[in-house]
């Protein structure tokens, strides 16, 4: 299996005392920057794992990183493999199982989204306590994995005691923390105003185009997932200026240092 053998090769370059990580992190557009808090990091370049394609999107460094953050042993992603690169769902979701071959127990997801409550402004961070899959693909289609489930439950894919917990750390590094709904679309235009009407109308708090394909796999075998939104921009049409990717960049980089001090403080305190 591919997550096998990606698995093999991070376990070969970190060398066989290294730690088993107790989270595993993939980060989104714009929050890039955790990676420099990673102490000791042995970093892998996306490129040199075997079955990982290299990441194509401007802002997505492509590397593997594992060391220690916040006293713990952790492995990151920074950059994701998209379904609007015209990835399929299964290979979007391919880190997490890689991330499960190391024995990695708790999935952390992290993505730029834009704000569809019309109260998220650009800045705004959100626990995603539950999502909606509108890319209208599951990276489970096909023959069942060895020891996938064919019908995994999803009537908690966020786990509600990690929730508690990244509130817990937001209180304690002083940072605002909303609590929301993920719609994950997948790109790669922007929503139209009509789509973010009718998104708002499904109950979505965040839009973005990534996410849902990991958390599904993760959660089919058996990880606990949590995730947290940075909202980069209020969704089309909730105000006057077109959606632009750098913007969402940089919407990312100004929260990047309570982001990071977030799941610094996450980690820290993961049982
Ligand atoms: N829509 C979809 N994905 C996004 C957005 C958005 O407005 N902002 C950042 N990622």
């Amino acid at each position: 299996m591919a997550a096998e053998r990606a698995a093999a090769y991070i376990r070969a370059r970190t060398g066989p005392s290294a730690p088993t990580p107790v989270c595993g992190i993939v980060l989104g557009s714009g929050l890039g920057g955790l990676a420099d808090r990673i102490e000791g990091a042995v970093r892998i370049p996306f490129a040199e794992v075997p079955g990982f394609p290299t990441a194509t999107v401007a802002g997505h460094a492509g590397q593997v990183l594992v060391g220690m953050l916040g006293g713990r042993p952790v492995i990151a992603m920074a950059g994701r493999f998209h379904m609007y690169e015209g990835h399929d769902a299964a290979l979007s979701a391919l880190p997490v199982r890689v991330m499960h071959a190391l024995g990695v127990p708790v999935y952390l997801a992290s993505n730029a989204a834009g704000g569809v409550r019309r109260t998220f402004n650009p800045g705004d961070l959100m626990v995603i306590a539950d999502h909606i899959n509108l890319m209208f693909r599951n990276p489970l289609f096909g023959a069942v994995e060895p020891g996938d489930e064919r019908f995994p439950d999803m009537s908690a894919p966020y786990d509600a005691a990690l929730r508690a917990l990244l509130h817990e750390c937001a209180r304690a590094t002083g940072t605002t923390l909303q609590d929301g709904v993920y719609c994950g679309l997948t790109g790669p235009t922007y929503e139209t105003p009509a789509e973010v009407r009718m998104l708002e109308r499904l109950g979505v708090d965040a839009v973005g185009m990534s996410t849902v394909p990991e958390v599904i796999v993760a959660r089919a075998i058996g990880m606990r997932v949590a995730a947290v939104s940075c909202i980069t921009n209020k969704a089309a049409g909730l105000s006057v200026a077109p959606l632009d990717h750098a913007e969402v960049m940089e919407a990312g980089r100004a929260v990047a240092g309570r982001f990071e001090a977030l799941i610094t403080e996450f980690v820290r305190r993961l049982p």
